[in-house]
């Protein structure tokens, strides 16, 4: 582990996901919070998560989860849509810090400002047979209408880094035709991965307004700092990325698709 700065703001934040898709959460964690040394972490070995059983997806989230106590993370943000709805009660048993999940500030962003109460919801198999987002809208809201549906494919494309090719506007178009049916007001992104095919998606239902949690959950991870008091302020925050996999593949795929220059990757396999 490289050298990091040390006192008790400075303790790093730890972000997590399957793969790649995580990084559309840490891109504005990153911009939110510059004095914060993040360290990633990218599945890219197991992924995807979201064919796999509960009982996979928590096994897995819960090794990520030790790995983030013995790195003294001071927080966890879990960038995973599959993990957030499955696994949240175990990471944080595990952590032992705060830990924030992706569900619960995409569900509050598509509510608000939702008037005809209709909301689609797309996102991995796992994640929408646990109706997490169903749950958490309808708390806020018992007369909204959902229409879910999982895109399974959409993960493997961006990872295999075919987002802005043919094939992912033809998947996009066949997957989205029976939401296109309903008119619905908003679309979660239901899944880390799908803001980097937000140009496919966004071609098969124009005037849909498409809720990506990302910029949410940064906010909701500077409240919970800033009520423990814990964030730093000073200079800027270094980057750590670590993967289970194919370290080079996960670098330049983050810069084609995000922007993200990552310096070196680490490998870390469980
Ligand atoms: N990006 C993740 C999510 O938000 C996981 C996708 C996968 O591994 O299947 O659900």
């Amino acid at each position: 582990m490289p050298k990091r700065k040390s006192g008790l703001n400075k303790k790093p934040i730890g972000i997590f996901d399957s793969g790649l898709g995580g990084l559309t959460v840490f891109k504005e964690i990153r911009r939110l919070l510059p004095g914060e040394d993040l360290i990633y972490f990218g599945d890219t070995a197991r992924v995807p998560y979201g064919t796999k059983s509960p009982e996979t997806i928590k096994k897995f989230a819960v090794e990520i989860a030790d790995y983030f106590r013995e790195l003294k993370v001071k927080a966890v943000v879990v960038a995973c849509n599959t993990v957030s709805s499955l696994a949240l009660e175990e990471v944080k048993k595990h952590c032992g810090v705060p830990v924030i999940g992706v569900i619960k500030p995409g569900a509050i962003e598509a509510a608000s400002g939702c008037v005809k109460g209709k909301i689609a919801v797309i996102g991995t198999q796992a994640t929408i047979s646990s109706k997490s987002y169903e749950k958490e809208l309808k708390s806020i809201n018992p007369s909204f209408k959902i229409i879910s549906k999982p895109c399974p494919l959409f993960v493997p494309l961006v990872e295999e880094g075919w987002a802005g090719k043919k094939v992912s506007y033809d998947v996009a178009k066949e997957y989205l035709s029976e939401i296109k049916k309903e008119a619905p007001e908003a679309l979660i992104l239901g899944c880390t991965h799908y803001p980097m095919l937000l140009k496919e998606i966004s071609a098969v239902l124009p005037g849909v307004k498409i809720i990506n949690s990302a910029q949410s959950v940064a906010k909701f991870l500077l409240d919970e700092l800033s009520l423990l008091g814990c964030i730093e302020k000073n200079g800027k925050g270094k980057d750590f990325f670590y993967v289970s996999d194919a370290p080079e593949k996960f670098s330049r795929l983050a810069c084609n698709l995000l922007g993200i220059r990552t310096g070196k990757v680490f490998l870390k396999r469980f």
